[in-house]
């Protein structure tokens, strides 16, 4: 059920299903809540499943720039207070995934478990931070069908553009959907991030990763390298999948995370 809540001065949108364990799914960018659908419905029956649009984006409010990661994570834990939920799994894909890690460095106890899906703990290079600029000015100057066009031979794997028609519509819908203000704040947001490699190896929460073998934008070596840093975490590889692997092999996907849910529940 969609539902809006007042936390740190936004009106912040998010959908709630289910009962029990809480988990929290975090969309990258430039998405939006709804790029968690196919594991929303699969395992509402078994957890209680909180996806937010994150500041900026989807039906949640745009705020002055920058919009950083850690003020993502602050408004994930206002809204856990509103929900009154101590602690949750949490965890995002792509720039999801760098607000979980803010997350954990911030409120590590209210952290049941982890999920890092297509993302990185590196903090951007010099030459990602000029691209994040551009990204911004080409937001706010083209609008989100510029970004679309630039974005979307990175995002998905050539077998998701021969076979999944579906799957390349609804990215580039969400993508085309997204405010400017908000994409351009997160791009912002993004360049500014802390290198989070430090943290890895104090990660005692258990921890999924997932990729696609067909990532460009965060590649497999990434994620190995972090499942070598956090202890007892596990690494799944969706083959044929490339950046947004949840939607381009969505079964894959939510059955490695169900499994991961299962196996953690108290
Ligand atoms: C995402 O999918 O969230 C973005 O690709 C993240 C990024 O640009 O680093």
């Amino acid at each position: 059920m969609k539902r809006v809540a007042r936390v740190r001065g936004i009106d912040l949108t998010y959908e709630e299903h289910g009962r029990g364990f809480p988990v929290v799914l975090l969309h990258g960018f430039p998405f939006n809540r709804t790029m968690w659908r196919e594991q929303v419905d699969a395992l509402k029956e078994s957890c209680r499943i909180i996806t937010p649009d994150l500041r900026g984006f989807g039906e949640t409010g745009v705020t002055p720039e920058p919009a950083t990661m850690e003020q993502m994570a602050q408004d994930v834990a206002a809204l856990l207070d509103d929900l009154d939920i101590k602690r949750a799994v949490i965890g995002g894909l792509s720039m999801g995934g760098y607000v979980t890690l803010a997350f954990y460095r911030l409120f590590p106890l209210r952290v049941r478990g982890l999920v890092l899906a297509d993302t990185r703990a590196e903090a951007d290079t010099e030459e990602a931070r000029q691209n994040r600029e551009l990204t911004a000015r080409r937001a706010l100057e083209q609008g989100m069908h510029a970004i679309a066009e630039a974005m979307m031979p990175r995002l998905l794997a050539p077998a998701t553009f021969s076979d999944r028609p579906d799957v390349v519509e609804r990215v580039r819908s969400m993508i085309v959907a997204t405010n400017p203000k908000g994409a351009a704040a997160a791009s912002r947001g993004m360049a500014l991030r802390r290198d989070q490699t430090g943290l890895l190896f104090n990660i005692i929460a258990p921890t999924l990763l997932l990729v696609g073998s067909e990532d460009v934008l965060t590649p497999p070596p990434l994620s190995e390298a972090m499942r070598r840093e956090i202890r007892g975490s596990r690494l799944h590889i969706i083959e044929g999948a490339a950046h947004v692997s949840n939607l381009e092999r969505a079964e894959e996907f939510t059955k490695a995370l169900g499994q991961f849910l299962r196996d953690i529940q108290p």
